[in-house]
């Protein structure tokens, strides 16, 4: 596994990203991303929804780290949806994240499917202009995705949804993999709950390679051909969860994690939403 992907929108993509979801906006989140860039990540995954795309950035200002150095993803709330209101939200954010283009913009959900179509031309119109280099989804499932493909005239570059050894969603991620719709893991660490990263499995194969349990989670998501968004406002944590490119499960181990599925969500989730 590389520290780059490349997309089907032809744009390159740093495999680990930062997720800042519940970094509160000003400091905290604003220091989580400073840290971050400073340690390395190069790939900041926010939201409008998030309300700190402000205090990113003003952190990517702030790091010195070159703005074309670094992939910025955010994303469409539900109220942007529309396609008037769509175009307005993208303008915001790029604004508030102080920059001319965003390297990824995603719409959160599916949403409204009345709206669904026209907030994706909005996002289409945007990407032909050069203001969002890639456009992609996040939690849609099969069936969202499906009807999407009828209309689109850009196909999504990723669908970003919740994936753990404990929530595999096989039939969708190879629906995904089929249509070169690459798949973007958030909450790879099961949102730092017991359940997940203190897991007797993930905890031997950790102990047999000398790893943390989230770095074996993070190396799970890579070596299936996933983008981790691992989130972590401590400098300490941040820094490991990106050291995760030296050393790699072999084949027992990804069976022995592929073994946990069990449709453990432990987020809200909208692929089940109506089509
Ligand atoms: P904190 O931000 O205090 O470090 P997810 O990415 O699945 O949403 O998980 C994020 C949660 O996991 C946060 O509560 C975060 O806490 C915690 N976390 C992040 N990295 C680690 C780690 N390496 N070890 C233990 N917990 C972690």
């Amino acid at each position: 596994v590389g520290r780059t992907f490349t997309l089907n929108s032809g744009a390159s993509i740093p495999t680990v990203g930062l997720g800042i979801f519940l970094s509160r906006p000003g400091s905290e989140c604003f220091n989580s991303v400073l840290s971050g860039l400073r340690l390395g990540y190069r790939h900041i995954d926010t939201a409008r929804y998030y309300r700190n795309e402000a205090d990113v950035g003003k952190a990517v200002k702030q790091s010195g780290v070159p703005r074309e150095d670094i992939f910025l993803t955010s994303k469409l709330w539900l109220s942007d949806f529309g396609y008037n209101n769509a175009r307005k939200a993208i303008d915001q954010s790029l604004k508030a994240l102080s920059t001319s283009r965003v390297d990824l913009m995603l719409m959160h959900a599916p949403g409204d499917p009345d709206v669904r179509e026209e907030t994706w031309r909005a996002l289409e119109d945007a990407h032909k202009e050069g203001k969002l280099t890639s456009i992609g989804v996040s939690n849609f499932g099969i069936g969202h995705l499906e009807k999407l493909l009828k209309t689109a005239r850009v196909k999504p570059a990723v669908n970003q949804i919740e994936l753990t050894p404990f929530l595999q969603r096989r039939k969708l991620v190879d629906y995904c993999k089929g249509q070169g719709i690459t798949l973007e893991a958030y909450s790879p660490l099961g949102k730092g709950s017991s359940e997940i990263l203190d897991d007797g499995t993930v905890t031997k194969v950790a102990g047999k390679h000398g790893v943390s349990n989230a770095q074996v989670l993070i190396r799970w998501s890579l070596q299936h051909g996933f983008i981790p968004l691992p989130k972590s406002s401590k400098p300490e944590r941040q820094k490991s969860n990106l050291d995760v490119f030296g050393f790699e499960l072999d084949s027992a181990d990804m069976q022995q994690l592929d073994s946990l599925d069990r449709n453990l969500v432990t987020a809200w989730d909208p692929t089940t939403d109506p089509v």
